[in-house]
């Protein structure tokens, strides 16, 4: 995976992200991909029924919604995990930097298809 033009810096990773919601894949190790993501506003609701979805913010602060349970305030340093067929919803009021830990079948839109899905090649079609 880590070829080419694939960061190694964090934050240069971050500040390539041209959109937000969009995430790249900057390393896969185990069958696992670590992703960056840049997000601000509402994502959509939605559920991985299979995986567990590791969150650390960066930068910013994001708040995860849940259905079922309290929704969790991430601030800079902090990480959370979205347990696997819980729903959940990301939400960040101004720009926010998170990185995810989950297995490379992983869809970040989990069953739920919208405009802001990303399929897999999208997502690491910057390392190719
Ligand atoms: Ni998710």
């Amino acid at each position: 995976m880590a070829r080419g033009k694939s960061h190694t810096n964090l934050d240069e990773a971050f500040l390539a992200l041209p959109d937000y919601w969009s995430p790249r894949v900057v390393a896969a190790a185990n069958g696992q991909y670590v992703k960056v993501a840049k997000v601000k506003g509402e994502f959509v609701w939605h559920a991985h029924a299979d995986e567990d979805e590791f969150f650390l913010v960066r930068k910013g602060a994001l708040t995860i919604r849940y259905r079922d349970r309290p929704e969790v305030v991430l601030r800079e340093g902090d990480f959370h995990v979205v347990p696997k067929g819980v729903e959940h919803m990301p939400v960040a009021a101004d720009e926010c930097w998170v990185v995810l830990v989950e297995p490379a079948a992983t869809k970040h839109t989990g069953n739920t298809v919208s405009l802001i899905t990303r399929t897999i090649e999208e997502q690491t079609a910057h390392l190719r």
